[in-house]
């Protein structure tokens, strides 16, 4: 219907243009560190579609947007007719005509689809049930900055089979590294996607054995939003996958931790966790910021040298 380019997950975009979207976010915080001003969307409208909790994809695509010279707009279901039941095809085509570009967190991921399928703008998955790709491109520009190229590299997720964990298996095909799944039973990540990403993926039981060798560690809470009713049950299934600086130490010396946050110390990461020198968690989430700039200069203007 349209040539639209959405980002809905990372298999939307080349691998070749996700090695520009870091490339590009690199240089887009080099310049914002040193006081350039930077803001070739002047004008331009960014809608906020919220129907979960956030901090880190709110504050970073509305400071993203501004910086870049235009304006976010947040809309939640309890202020819009979204929460009234206006159909998401409906809310599409209106939004779409009156701004430049859409983010959308949501629960199902066929939700976020049918949105961007009526839409005539850009559509940014900012997390649904399935998937946060969001959170990708920092994390691998995170892993470039302190370690160089990921590729080749072996990387440990640690819990939950969840849409974190269903990002990173689609990061290890489209940035062409290794990923090892450790997940409590009856907890595996979505055979399909799985299957979808074979020969970059693989699901084991004990967390010592995923990050045995491994460059980086990831973990991520083990009840999502959307969840809560199972948090207490699963406190007793997850036990066992907490990520500590003991765990860490089966990894390679020089490898890395991260975590999308928000985290819960004493549940999937020790009290101390998120304080070792290998957490790089902070700079991940301000590399939201960064990622997120250079994908909405990409969706909107395409690939930039200057
Ligand atoms: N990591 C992340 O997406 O955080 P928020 O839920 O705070 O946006
Ligand atoms: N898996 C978590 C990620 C939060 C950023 C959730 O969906 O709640």
């Amino acid at each position: 219907m349209t040539a639209v380019q959405h980002f809905l997950t990372l298999k939307d975009l080349t691998p070749g243009t996700l090695d520009y979207l870091i490339r590009r976010a690199i240089h887009l915080k080099d310049k914002h560190k040193r006081g350039i001003p930077y803001a070739p969307l002047p004008q331009k409208v960014l809608g906020m579609v919220f129907e979960k909790s956030s901090t880190r994809t709110r504050v970073s695509f509305e400071a993203g947007m501004a910086q870049l010279g235009g304006h976010a707009i947040f809309l939640s279901p309890r202020d819009t007719q979204l929460g009234r039941g206006e159909p998401i095809e409906d809310s599409a085509r209106v939004l779409s005509r009156m701004v430049d570009i859409i983010m959308i967190r949501t629960f199902e991921h066929s939700k976020l689809e049918r949105f961007a399928e009526y839409a005539t703008v850009p559509v940014i998955n900012a997390l649904t049930d399935d998937y946060h790709p969001c959170q990708l491109l920092a994390d691998i520009q995170t892993f470039v900055e302190h370690r160089g190229s990921i590729q080749g590299k072996r990387v440990a997720w640690i819990g939950d089979g969840n849409n974190m964990c269903h990002s990173y298996m689609n990061a290890a095909t489209q940035f062409d590294f290794e990923l090892v799944a450790a997940c409590p039973k009856g907890f595996e990540p979505k055979a399909d996607i799985v299957a979808d990403n074979a020969g970059h993926v693989s699901v084991v039981e004990d967390p010592a054995d995923a990050v045995k060798g491994a460059d980086l560690v990831v973990t991520d809470v083990w009840a999502s939003m959307g969840q809560e009713d199972e948090a207490e049950a699963r406190l007793e299934k997850f036990r066992g996958y907490q990520v500590s600086p003991a765990l860490m130490d089966h990894a390679t010396a020089d490898a890395l931790f991260m975590h999308c946050l928000p985290a819960h110390r004493g549940e999937e990461v020790s009290h101390d966790m998120l304080d070792d020198p290998r957490a790089v968690v902070w700079d991940e989430a301000e590399n939201r910021l960064h990622a997120q700039k250079a994908l909405m200069e990409y969706l909107m203007l395409g690939a930039l040298t200057a």
